[in-house]
């Protein structure tokens, strides 16, 4: 479903990311670790086009996207939640789903102006999956508050939320359990199991090994910005190459 062919990034003189060919197979759950700065959420960034690489391919359904501004690849069916939480901190729940939605929504700013019938309509079907999605990420007790105020765990499932809201048909998550404890890193965990039951397929970059043992097919490592191992968990957890890419980090004082 998505394939990274050979892609690099560098930012002036570091290389974020070294040639990188990896897929995400349909319907699967892939993880991407490894230490802090390896260039996992460059390898996102890339993905969703907020950011692009400097040179390598990135296909989805085999179609080119690694050109594409953010909106035309979210049109594509591309969501994603960010590192670091990126929501309208002054909108209440509710309104902060409604308005991602509404950006790849078919209504006109003149549909809108003239609160045509058709934009009524519209907000209202936004309005219900919005609520739909809320209910399923424990929300829908603070859909009235301001998204700011709530504690981080809620923020982190109101981003959640938010991607799924747009109807994707893969999901970019950066970091999805940080600040959360193990029992809400669980619950998370089997919502992202959940998902794939439906038809999702996910690429999740996490520090908390639990959760990605909990839910990954298969893991990359990422290192530098080099893959340097492709596994199953198991065999992640087992791979030398790995444990010493994260004691290296130790040992320089990064982690
Ligand atoms: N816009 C940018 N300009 C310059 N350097 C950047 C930029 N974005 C990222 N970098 C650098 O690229 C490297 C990879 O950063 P990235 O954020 O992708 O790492 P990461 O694997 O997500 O780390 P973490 O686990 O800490 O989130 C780092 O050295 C970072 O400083
Ligand atoms: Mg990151």
């Amino acid at each position: 479903m998505l394939k990274l062919q050979n892609v690099s990034r560098s930012f002036g003189g570091l290389q974020a990311l070294k040639d990188v060919t990896m897929s995400v197979p349909k319907n699967q759950i892939i993880g991407l670790i490894g230490p802090n700065g390896a260039g996992k959420t460059t390898l996102i960034n890339d993905i969703s086009g907020l950011d692009h690489p400097s040179s390598g391919s990135i296909r989805f359904n085999e179609v080119s996207i690694e050109q594409m501004p953010p909106h035309q690849i979210a049109r594509l069916g591309i969501a994603r939640t960010y590192q670091n939480i990126r929501l309208f901190s002054d909108m209440t729940v509710l309104e902060n789903l409604v308005i991602s939605q509404h950006r790849l929504g078919k209504s006109s700013i003149l549909d809108a102006l003239i609160f045509s019938a058709r934009f009524r309509q519209e907000e209202r079907a936004l309005r219900e999956n919005a609520v739909r999605w809320l209910n399923r990420f424990q929300l829908a007790g603070v859909i009235e508050s301001r998204a700011g105020s709530l504690p981080y765990g809620d923020q982190r499932r109101l981003e959640m939320a938010r991607a799924l809201a747009t109807q994707p048909s893969l999901l970019l998550l950066d970091e999805p359990a940080a600040g959360m404890n193990p029992v809400e890193t669980r619950l998370l965990g089997e919502q992202i199991l959940q998902l794939k039951r439906e038809g999702m397929t996910t690429l999740v970059i996490e520090h908390d090994m639990s959760l990605i043992h909990q839910v990954c097919d298969a893991i990359y490592v990422l290192s530098f910005g080099e893959i340097i191992a492709f596994g199953t968990p198991e065999e992640i957890r087992n791979n030398p190459i790995v444990i010493e890419a994260y004691l290296g980090q130790e040992e320089n004082g990064a982690a």
